[in-house]
């Protein structure tokens, strides 16, 4: 959808994107079943693609990435146990303390000292420490990976890094859960298929709401007794969403369109390019999301607000999150309005 001169430019999030007529034809035509009774085979359909996808044995829809992870987490942790993820993490600072409040862990975060939300071997190790100690000292039972990691900008973990930090974990007794709401977007950026990026994972989640369109789900894949134990769960959690299919076929045309990821990281990676020509400190964006270093941060904002141009703040820069929405046209127009201030 290209947007006039003179409407609102929406970087917010790649979840503001809107199904297009095609997926909402598919939607249309879905055949449907009580997904919580006895099944609905779009979702069955998707649940199938979505493991193979992703190098799992099987498979869970949920309707959002924050109930995926959540789930994850209260399997994998009992209460008290200490998890580790990179700082910034989603499941630390943007899913309201759920993996406190509900999954009953307790995060410390890794540095990103092997470059932006990606932390090293050695920092792992340390972190992990003695994971099971005396009787009387904390268990740390968990690391949770992001890739791509959002606060960091979009950030890839590249397979060998995965792996090295997958043995350290391994070598612990750690059980390892993925946060791939962004998974798509990784795998397009080094050009390898999404398994490649999951490889010892015991769970994996991604979402089809971010970047690719679909207005709704997330999916949870692991073993297949790990998705019975989840399926579980998330109907504990008020997941058990019946005609499921209407939305789990939106989410299969999403699946169609992962390779158009590209186009959109061409898009992040002009609009960084402009805003630096600008004057302007931006990271160089490994996927589709800029950070702009502002010593202003509100007065950005407000600048950017007036300009029509939506964004949010993210750990103290402005956070630009390029998406299917947004055309070529669309990110010329955005510096176009930076640069005359009009
Ligand atoms: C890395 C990451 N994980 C999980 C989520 C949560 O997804 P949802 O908004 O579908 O709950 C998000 C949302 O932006 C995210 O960026």
């Amino acid at each position: 959808m290209t947007l006039s001169p003179d409407s609102l430019i929406d970087f917010r999030s790649d979840t503001v994107t809107r199904p297009d007529s095609v997926m909402r034809e598919a939607m249309a035509k879905a055949e449907v079943g009580d997904n919580v009774l006895d099944g609905d085979p779009t979702t069955a359909a998707l649940e199938q693609r979505a493991a193979k996808l992703l190098g799992m044995p099987a498979a869970l829809w949920t309707p959002s990435g924050t109930m995926a992870n959540l789930i994850a987490l209260s399997l994998h942790l009992q209460r008290g146990d200490r998890f580790l993820a990179p700082r910034g993490s989603h499941v630390i600072t943007d899913e309201l303390g759920s993996a406190a409040w509900l999954a009953g862990g307790m995060a410390d975060p890794l540095e990103h000292d092997a470059g932006p939300g990606r932390p090293t071997p050695d920092t792992l190790s340390a972190a992990i420490g003695t994971p099971i100690g005396p009787y009387y000292s904390l268990r740390t039972t968990l690391l949770c990976l992001e890739n791509t990691h959002n606060s960091a900008g979009g950030a890839v973990t590249p397979p060998d890094e995965h792996a090295q930090l997958l043995a350290v974990a391994k070598q612990a007794g750690l059980t390892v859960h993925l946060d791939g709401a962004r998974l798509w977007h990784a795998a397009v950026a080094l050009r390898v298929p999404p398994a490649a990026l999951t490889v010892g994972v015991d769970s994996v989640s991604a979402c089809f709401s971010k970047g690719l369109g679909a207005p709704v789900g997330s999916v949870l894949a692991g073993s297949a007794e790990f998705i019975e134990r989840a399926r579980r769960m998330r109907q504990m959690l008020g997941g058990g969403v019946r005609q499921s299919g209407v939305l789990a076929a939106a989410c299969l045309v999403a699946l169609d369109r992962i390779d158009e990821l590209a186009e959109t990281h061409e898009n992040a990676a002009r609009l960084a390019a402009g805003l630096a020509e600008h004057g302007w400190e931006v990271n160089e964006p490994e996927t589709n999301i800029v950070l702009a270093a502002a010593p202003d941060l509100q007065g950005r904002l407000k600048l950017l607000d007036g300009l029509g141009i939506r964004v949010l703040p993210t750990a103290g820069r402005v956070r630009f999150v390029v998406h299917r929405d947004l055309s070529a046209a669309d990110i010329e127009e955005t510096l176009h309005r930076i640069r005359t201030g009009s």
